[in-house]
């Protein structure tokens, strides 16, 4: 197992690349199955996640080939819809083979996800949604198997606007017979692109953007190109370094999908500048400012860590509210071994900012709680080292050659961990 030994306190100035979003290639990976032929996406981040989700696509049946960011998937040998237990568990977003395979075979098998590091995160929007569109859905031995000869179009209002079951369910229904109207729907710019990417394809999806989506079936879709969009994530977690570290350029980047981001940063004092795609911060003195996520436009869930990564330095106190998971708060404790001073009750951490932070051995939880102690070690006085480092490899493309070229002393360590 690797880990990430940091050397603090080196300031960072340049520029970086952002890669391609996470969470936007892996559901365009899976709305590829829905087409014979072979589709190319390109500027596909190379992850962990995307390795497992390339996996996938072979066990199914696709055949997959991967090289400089660019994914070429020839669905035409799909022969095998299920996705087993052993990839579900690493990756849950596996769960987004469902609404496809179930629309192009009639049948679907896949390992029902369990709770993750940071508490449940159930699939019931999901499962609801294929079962408005016909779908007889059954649990057995910890797979759902999901049945329908053709699906039917139906109006359905999620309770929250879920990402995932709003992905699961457009995929369903674009092949459907007649209308579907999905109410509550998740406007986040990885669905956007999901959609445009379906319509591509030959779908019929208008409302794109907006929390009412209606998608008029078609009787098949074709293969299509994509290049995907950039990771807006990413771009967060550069943007809290460089407001502690020094004046950095992001490009490749689209600042509109980071707007309460930035909102926030400049609020917190730092200075930003951008252009249709770049976007250059630089520190400015540090305040605490309250911070509370919410669904797309909202300030996004995956940036609370690195958020509270850098209000632990702010001066005053603040509070970081997560109102879309409510349990995500497992980088606090470890952010306090580096002496920061966070409180969590229910979902809010209260962030005490101190003057500075001293490196420790820490462990990564998940993806976003290894971002925020990254950048914690990044301005913490001395050694960090930061283990279960896998959690990282599987959202950030070679995140620490990226901090590196930026002034960073960061490095891998494969020898333990
Ligand atoms: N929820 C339910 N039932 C469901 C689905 C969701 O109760 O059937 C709840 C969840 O428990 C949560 C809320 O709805 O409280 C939102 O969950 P959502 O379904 O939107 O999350 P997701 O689709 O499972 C995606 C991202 C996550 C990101 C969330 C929220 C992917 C592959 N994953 O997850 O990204 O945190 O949306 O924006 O797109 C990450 O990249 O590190 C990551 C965890």
């Amino acid at each position: 197992m690797d880990q990430l030994i940091i050397q603090g306190q080196h300031s960072l100035s340049g520029s970086v690349k952002i890669s391609g979003a996470k969470n936007a290639v892996l559901p365009i990976m899976t709305a590829a199955l829905m087409a014979e032929g072979e589709s190319i996406i390109t500027r596909v981040p190379d992850l962990r996640d995307t390795r497992t989700m390339i996996k996938l696509m072979e066990i199914v049946g696709a055949r997959c080939s991967f090289k400089d960011n660019h994914l070429k998937i020839d669905a035409s040998t799909v022969n095998n819809p299920e996705a087993p237990y052993d990839l579900v568990k690493t990756m849950r977003a596996s769960f987004y083979v469902l609404g496809p395979l179930l629309a192009r075979f009639g049948t679907v098998k896949v390992s029902l996800p369990g709770g993750c590091a940071w508490g449940p995160r159930p699939v019931d929007f999901h499962l609801k949604g294929l079962e408005k569109l016909g779908a007889k859905i059954t649990l057995n031995s910890g797979y759902i198997l999901a049945e329908a000869k053709r699906l039917k179009g139906a109006k359905i209002n999620f309770e929250f606007p879920s990402v995932g079951a709003t992905g699961n369910i457009a995929m369903a229904a674009v092949t459907a017979e007649g209308t579907t109207v999905i109410e509550n729907a998740a406007r986040e710019p990885e669905i956007v692109q999901l959609c445009k990417y379906l319509n591509q394809m030959g779908a019929l999806i208008s409302g794109i953007g907006t929390s009412r989506i209606i998608i008029d079936g078609v009787e098949s879709l074709h293969s299509a190109n994509i290049d995907v969009i950039p990771d807006r994530i990413e771009a967060g977690t550069f943007l809290m370094a460089g407001a502690l570290l020094g004046k950095i350029t992001l490009t490749d980047v689209n600042p509109d999908h980071l707007d309460s981001v930035l909102l926030k940063l400049k609020e917190a004092g730092s200075s930003i500048e951008t252009t249709s795609n770049s976007i250059t911060i630089e520190p400015g003195h540090l305040k605490a400012v309250d911070m509370s996520t919410a669904v797309y436009p909202g300030f996004a869930t995956d940036l609370q860590a690195q958020w509270i990564a850098l209000m632990s330095l702010a001066k005053g106190s603040s509070m970081a509210t997560d109102t879309v998971y409510h349990d995500r708060f497992s980088h606090t404790p470890e952010l306090n071994r580096l002496g920061a001073n966070i409180k969590v009750e229910n979902n809010t951490a209260f962030i005490r900012g101190v003057k500075e932070l001293v490196g420790a051995p820490v462990m990564s939880t998940d993806i976003r709680a290894s971002a925020s102690l990254i950048i914690a070690g990044l301005v913490a006085r001395g050694t960090t080292i930061v283990s279960r480092i896998y959690h990282i490899d599987r959202g950030y493309e070679r995140i620490e050659e990226k901090f590196e070229a930026l002034g960073a002393k960061i490095f891998r360590d494969k020898t333990s961990g």
